[in-house]
C-alpha cells in the first residue's frame, strides 16, 4: 500500500502491519529509522553517575532521567535555528520488579523507586535535521522535579482546612508529586501534567465516602511507602489530608529551572490523565480534563481571567480561577437501538448533543451541601450530585486547534454493563467494552458555552474479528486495527494522531501510534506508524510533520518480566533489561521536506 499524505502532510508513509503482541521489537514504517533521545537512568546533570544495572542507588536515581516516561513535550529554544530544544517529560511510575537486583535492600528499592518518579526537563540537540536529537548532559534548563520538591496550591482550594497537614499547618504547599500520566502544552510555553493513580502511594482509613469514591483504602500499598514515610500513611496523626494534596494538574515551567510547579485546585481533584488548553474567542481560556476511571466523568475548566498575548507572568495565573463543568451526554437515538454490541443505530451515527453542567460558577458552588474547597477537593462526589454521563475511562481530551473540535479518548470499560453497572448508552455504546472508541465533540458557540454537539468519530477494535467497530464510514478492510486509545496529538494540517494502551490483552497486537484522517473522503481512515516493544505502552506522542519526524515515550516495556526472566531488552538489545525511553522516528536517509536540511525549522 502506498504512503499516503491526508491534507498536504509531509509525513508520508505506508502503515505498518500490526505486530504481534509476544514481539519484542520497535517497528517503523518502511524508509523510516528510531534512535533512543533518552533512556532511564541516563545521566542529566554533569555529576550525575552513568548508569548501572547492579549498582543503582537512590543518590544516582536522583541526578538520572525517571522511570516510565509518559507525557512528552519538546518545544524548539528560539534562535537556536530548529538545532535545539527544550523537552519535559513526566514518569509516572515505577515497575521494581525488572528494576533493580531482588538483592537490593528493601529500604532502599523504596528510595530508588521514589527517586525515579517525578518529572523531567532536559534540554536536545541535533546537528541538523537530518539527524536525530540527543539529550544534552548538563545543560543550562536540566531539572529533576522529585518527591521532595515544593509545589504551590493554587485557586480556592489552597489554604483549606481540607489539604492541612502537620508540615504545611496552611496548606500551601506540597511535596512532590504522583501518578503523572497524560498533559498538555499551554499557549504560554508551560506544560499542564495529571496526577491520575495517586491513590495507589496511600494507605488510609479508608472509611469516608471521600476516601471510598476515590479509591483509598486501609490496605498495604504495592510499593510500602507508607512503611518508610509517615505522610503515606494518612492514618497517622497530622497526616489526614496528604492524599487530599495529590489529583491535580500541575503547571511547570520548564523555561525557568528555579521556577517553583503549581498544583491547580480549580480544575478540581480527580484522576486526573490530563488538560489540554484552548484559547476561547473572548480571549477565556479553556482546559478539557478527563478522570481516567471506569463510569466516571469528563470535565471542563473555563478560566475567569483572559489571556493576554505576550504577558506571561499574567497567563501562568490563568488556570488559578473560573469555572468548573462536568459532561452530561445525550443521544438521538432510541435506546432500544443501543443493544450493547456497538451496531450502529437506524439514523447511522452514534451521535447527539450535550450539556457542561456547571460545579463552580463565578466563584460560587454550585452544588447543594458543597463548598467551592469541597467541591475543589471531592469533585467526584460533588459531581455525582448533578447527573452527569458515566463514560468509559476518558484518557487524553484534546481540541484541535484546526477546527476547534474536541477529541476525547475513551480507552475502555470492562465492566460496561456488567452486575449492576451502568449500561451502553450512545456515547458508550458497548457492554464490556473491550477496544474503546473515540469522541468529537463540538461546542455549539464558542468555546466557553454550556452546550454541545458529538459523535462518535471511531469504534475501535479489529474489523478483521469484530463486526461493529466504526471508522466513520471509511471502508474497514483498509484501516488499520486500533484499540484502547490512550494519548492523543495533532499535526500541523490537522490530522489526529492516537497512541494505544492495552491492544495486546485485547487485539492481541503490541501497542503502537496510529494516523487518523478527519476531514474529506477518507475521515476515518486509520493508518499505523509505529509499533512499541513487548509488554510496553504508547505514549506522549509528538508530531513534527514538517520535519517528517515524530516521537514517542514507550512506557513500561517488559513490565511482565522479572529480574533474570526479561520479556524485553529495549532499547539496547544488549542482553540487560528494558528501559523506558523516548523515541524520535525519522526518515532513514534524509529527505527534502519542508523544514528538513535547511536549518531553519
Ligand atoms: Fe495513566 Fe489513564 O493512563
Ligand atoms: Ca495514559
Ligand atoms: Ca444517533
Ligand atoms: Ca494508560
Amino acid at each position: 500500500k502506498p504512503g499516503s499524505a491526508p491534507n498536504g502532510s509531509e509525513l508520508v508513509f505506508a502503515p505498518i502491519a500490526p505486530v504481534d503482541a509476544a514481539v519484542d521489537e520497535f517497528t517503523v514504517p518502511e524508509g523510516f529509522t528510531w534512535h533512543p533521545v533518552i533512556r532511564w537512568g541516563d545521566p542529566i546533570f554533569e555529576d550525575a553517575p552513568e548508569f548501572d544495572w547492579h549498582a543503582q542507588s537512590a543518590e544516582a536515581q536522583n541526578l538520572q532521567f525517571g522511570y516510565n516516561n509518559d507525557y512528552t513535550e519538546i518545544q524548539e529554544i528560539p534562535g537556536s535555528g530548529g538545532r535545539r530544544a527544550v523537552m519535559f517529560v513526566n514518569h509516572e511510575y515505577t515497575n521494581e520488579n525488572i528494576m533493580v537486583p531482588p538483592t537490593m535492600d528493601a529500604a532502599e528499592v523504596v528510595e530508588v523507586g521514589m527517586a525515579a518518579h517525578g518529572l523531567t526537563v532536559v534540554e536536545l540537540e541535533r546537528k541538523n535535521h537530518n539527524v536525530p536529537y540527543e539529550y544534552v548532559r548538563g545543560a543550562e534548563l536540566n531539572r529533576r522535579i522529585l518527591l521532595s520538591d515544593t509545589f504551590e496550591l493554587t485557586g480556592a482550594a489552597a489554604g483549606s482546612d481540607l489539604v492541612t497537614t502537620v508540615e504545611d499547618p496552611e496548606g500551601r504547599y506540597v511535596l512532590g508529586t504522583l501518578g503523572n500520566c497524560a498533559g498538555g502544552l499551554t499557549p504560554w510555553g508551560t506544560v499542564l501534567s495529571g496526577e491520575e493513580n495517586f491513590h495507589s502511594y496511600f494507605r488510609a482509613p479508608g472509611t469516608s465516602a471521600q476516601e471510598k469514591r476515590y479509591g483509598l483504602a486501609d490496605k498495604p500499598t504495592a510499593r510500602g511507602w507508607e512503611n518508610a514515610h509517615d505522610r503515606y500513611d494518612t492514618r497517622n496523626a497530622g497526616y489526614e489530608n496528604e492524599a487530599n494534596r495529590f489529583g491535580y494538574i500541575v503547571e511547570v515551567d520548564p523555561w525557568d529551572p528555579t521556577s517553583t510547579p503549581k498544583k491547580h485546585t480549580a480544575l478540581g481533584r480527580f484522576k486526573h490523565e490530563g488538560a489540554n488548553v484552548i484559547i476561547a474567542e473572548d480571549g477565556r481560556v479553556v482546559a478539557y480534563s478527563g478522570d481516567d476511571e471506569r463510569f466516571d466523568y469528563l470535565y471542563k475548566f473555563v478560566s475567569t481571567k483572559k489571556y493576554v498575548e505576550g504577558d506571561r507572568a499574567h497567563n501562568m495565573t490563568l488556570l488559578e480561577e473560573g469555572d468548573l463543568y462536568v459532561a452530561r451526554f445525550e443521544g438521538n437515538s432510541p435506546s432500544a437501538e443501543i443493544d450493547g454490541s456497538a451496531a450502529l443505530p437506524a439514523d447511522g451515527a452514534f451521535d447527539g448533543t450535550g450539556q457542561w453542567l456547571p460545579l463552580v460558577l463565578d466563584g460560587a458552588s454550585q452544588v447543594p451541601g458543597f463548598s467551592v474547597e469541597e467541591v475543589l477537593v471531592h469533585t467526584r462526589l460533588a459531581a455525582d450530585a448533578v447527573g452527569p454521563t458515566k463514560m468509559d475511562r476518558c484518557e487524553d481530551v484534546e481540541p484541535s486547534l484546526h477546527s476547534r473540535r474536541v477529541y476525547v479518548a475513551c480507552t475502555n470499560n470492562s465492566n460496561r454493563g456488567v452486575g449492576s453497572n451502568a449500561g451502553p448508552d450512545e456515547v458508550n455504546p458497548r457492554t464490556q467494552n473491550r477496544d474503546g472508541h473515540v469522541i468529537e465533540m463540538d461546542e455549539l458557540g464558542d468555546q466557553t458555552t454550556t452546550s454541545f454537539a458529538w459523535n462518535l468519530l471511531l469504534v475501535c477494535g479489529d474489523p478483521a474479528t469484530d463486526e461493529n467497530t466504526y471508522f466513520a464510514g471509511f471502508p474497514e478492510d483498509q484501516v488499520s486495527p486500533i484499540s484502547c486509545p490512550d494519548n492523543l496529538a495533532f499535526d500541523s494540517v490537522g490530522n489526529l494522531w492516537i497512541s494505544t494502551d492495552g491492544q495486546p490483552s485485547g487485539i492481541g497486537f503490541n501497542d503502537g501510534l496510529f494516523r487518523v484522517t478527519l476531514d474529506g473522503d477518507a475521515r476515518g481512515n486509520v493508518e499505523q506508524f509505529l509499533s512499541v516493544p513487548r509488554d510496553g505502552e504508547t505514549c506522549g506522542p509528538i508530531i513534527r510533520d514538517q520535519d517528517r519526524t515524530a516521537f514517542v515515550a514507550v512506557q513500561h516495556p517488559g513490565e511482565d518480566g522479572s529480574w533474570g526472566a526479561h520479556t524485553s531488552y529495549f532499547p539496547d538489545y544488549d542482553g540487560t533489561g528494558p528501559k523506558p525511553s523516548v523515541i524520535q522516528v525519522l526518515p532513514a536517509k534524509p529527505g527534502k521536506g519542508k523544514g528538513r536540511g535547511n536549518g531553519n525549522g
